[in-house]
């Protein structure tokens, strides 16, 4: 049929012109309702799931008694031991391993459920008492297995996206649901191998890609330094668990922060190694596009309330010759471990540690440049040199922005987007889909020169980043980055610097929805993920009044971003502030001496006890 205007107008036309609007109308009708069941479907699963935990930690409650016949003192400590305390008192014989996990699974219960902090996603206690049984038969026989085995005795955590034979990986979404793994992926393999406990899984972000771990499925996880604070992201309810002293020791997971921002936000221990250090493989994996980025790749590792089980864990992660021995279905031919070693390391006494107490992309407040400054001085105190680092204005700023840049260059937030198959995404993702939407030109040309007018230069700034772009340009982008990344290592290394130290994040912990108006915060985490080094985070003090609260220079200003910081450090008194240790690719073992050093000086679990 030739197309003429006079057809259009003609009356027959008319005819086809209404039942093509009709057409429309009646499939937006149906879309609208089929994402309107979707919806209810997907409310339907996840209140039924909710409900099938809580009746489980009812009937668990019922039907085990968890008296542990300790006295309420030794349980009390065993609360703050370490895996070598916890090693200790199971030789001595003055607690058995099923005491000890008595002690951490009421604690769990009573603090960590949905009645209160909200971190659990699943628990494996039936299971974890019983291996907790096996093993003190095993101790009967021969005390020695305590040491033979690196976590043995130990109970663990695990955030909710590992491989565990039996439990769903959610990632926080209704679709992944009633799927349990069939198998064990490589960490909790490894765990199990070194005959960790694991009896319980943790809270995280729908999708995991922001730092509040609130989803639809289990709801929000709350702080235990203050209930109206988040815990971070995305293994969130893993930081907050190490926080609260319901486990001893969990692992987590970093694609820009993820381990790191949760430990800052609960002042908790965490280690993100750098990808080549590790396995991409073990965690369920999310689907299609958010899976093909190869930039930037989730890294794996732990999260706990000391330096020395921190080294546990990774050695646990990083041992070669047990992972050798895992079935060779679940291993990654494209990794060989590497053992954890200091022999090198521990050769040099005097260390040179160069310090950044600020990028000016997103300027912190005052208690996060204090915390770099006692990290330093507890390293002057052990006798290292400590120098100031100084990037030129366009490093610094490249190293801030290749995260955002990379994320978004996809356009639109699509490769997240699909994992939701219909599920109406969380709040806290909203504003960054709708930059990332935002046509190029609209970007460029009106969006960007009005930001500027307006006096708002960190939004100018960040929304030049954020949209999607064409492969030329994002490999130029990439090329880019890793001269930046280059640039950068050469540095530390013609000024012979063996470490750095940098602020944990931003701020300290963000107010309950915040998250959506502060993503920037998290560009002191996300170039150690773009520039793929080693790091850990780890507590140095808390936030006091006055001048701590400060952002210099940022009072008063205009500038939004400013203001909701402002707003932010609102009532932050006396939340945790942490730093970051930072070192060369495969200087793994650098960092955690580093902070291990500071540790020792700064004492922060001494001088703060444990929240809740
Ligand atoms: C479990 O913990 C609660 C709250 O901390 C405590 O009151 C209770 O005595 C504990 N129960 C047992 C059996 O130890
Ligand atoms: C390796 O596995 C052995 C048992 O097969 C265990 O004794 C040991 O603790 C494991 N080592 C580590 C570092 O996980
Ligand atoms: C650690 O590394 C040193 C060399 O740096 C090597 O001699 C030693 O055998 C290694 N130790 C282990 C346990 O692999
Ligand atoms: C354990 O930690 C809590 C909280 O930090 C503290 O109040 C308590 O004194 C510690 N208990 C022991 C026995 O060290």
């Amino acid at each position: 049929m030739k197309f003429t205007f006079q057809n259009l107008f003609s009356n027959k036309q008319n005819k086809y012109l209404f039942s093509a609007f009709g057409i429309l109308a009646l499939y937006g009708l149906t879309n609208f309702v089929t994402q309107y069941r979707i919806q209810r479907k997907y409310d339907k699963l996840c209140q039924k799931r909710r409900d099938e935990l809580k009746r489980s930690i009812q009937e668990f409650k019922q039907s085990y008694d968890l008296s542990t016949g300790l006295s309420a003192q030794l349980e009390k400590e065993i609360l703050n031991y370490t895996i070598a305390d916890i090693k200790k008192i199971l030789f001595e014989k003055k607690a058995t391993v099923k005491q000890v996990l008595l002690v951490f699974i009421n604690r769990t219960l009573s603090v960590a459920t949905s009645e209160n902090l909200n971190l659990i996603t699943d628990i494996n206690f039936i299971e974890a008492i019983q291996q907790a049984e096996k093993q003190d038969q095993e101790i009967f026989s021969d005390p020695q297995i305590i040491y033979q085995y690196d976590l043995f005795g130990i109970p663990v955590s695990v955030k909710d996206t590992y491989i565990h034979k039996g439990f769903d990986n959610t990632y926080g979404l209704a679709s992944r649901l009633y799927k349990p793994a069939t198998y064990d992926g490589i960490q909790v393999s490894m765990i199990k191998k070194a005959r960790g406990i694991i009896f319980v899984r943790s809270n995280l972000p729908q999708l995991a890609m922001t730092f509040e771990s609130t989803n639809r499925i289990f709801g929000r996880s709350l702080n235990p330094w203050n209930k109206d604070r988040a815990v971070g992201g995305s293994s969130g309810g893993e930081a907050a668990l190490q926080a609260a002293r319901c486990s001893v020791i969990g692992i987590g997971s970093d694609i820009g922060g993820s381990i790191r921002i949760p430990a800052a936000f609960c002042g908790v221990y965490g280690f993100k190694p750098g990808m080549s250090r590790q396995t991409e493989i073990g965690e369920g994996v999310i689907e299609k596009a958010a899976n093909g980025m190869v930039n930037i790749r989730p890294s794996k590792g732990p999260l706990g309330r000391s330096v020395d089980d921190l080294i546990v864990m990774l050695g646990v992660l990083f041992n070669s010759k047990n992972y050798s021995e895992l079935p060779l279905s679940t291993q990654d031919p494209y990794w060989k471990p590497q053992d954890l070693n200091f022999t090198q390391i521990s050769k040099k006494d005097k260390l040179k540690i160069g310090y950044i107490e600020q990028f000016n992309d997103l300027l912190p407040p005052n208690c996060m440049k204090r915390a770099v400054q006692e990290a330093c001085q507890a390293l002057i105190n052990k006798g290292h040199e400590i120098v100031q680092i100084n990037l030129d204005q366009e490093l610094e700023h490249e190293l801030a922005v290749a995260f955002p840049r990379l994320v978004a260059a996809e356009g639109g937030f699509k490769s997240f987007g699909e994992n939701l198959k219909g599920e109406k995404i969380i709040e806290e993702y909203e504003l960054m889909e709708a930059g990332t939407k935002i046509p190029l030109f609209l970007q460029t040309y009106i969006l960007a020169p009005l930001l500027k007018i307006l006096g708002q230069k960190t939004l100018y700034v960040m929304s030049k980043q954020t949209h999607g772009l064409d492969v030329y340009q994002y490999l130029v982008n990439s090329g880019k980055q890793k001269r930046m990344n280059l640039q950068f290592l050469q540095y530390l290394k013609q000024n012979q610097i063996d470490a750095v130290i940098v602020p944990g994040f931003g701020c300290p912990a963000v107010k309950h929805g915040a998250s959506k108006e502060l993503p920037l915060a998290a560009l002191y985490t996300w170039m150690w993920n773009t520039a793929d080094l080693p790091a850990g985070s780890m507590p140095i003090t808390r936030v006091q009044g006055g001048n701590d609260l400060k952002i210099e220079g940022k009072e008063k200003t205009i500038d939004i971003v400013y203001i909701l910081m402002n707003r932010n450090m609102q009532n932050a008194e006396g939340l945790p502030v942490n730093v970051q240790v930072i070192s060369y690719p495969h200087q793994e073992e650098m960092v955690l001496r580093v902070m291990k050093e500071i540790e020792g000086v700064v004492k922060f679990n001494e001088k703060h006890p444990y929240p809740y």
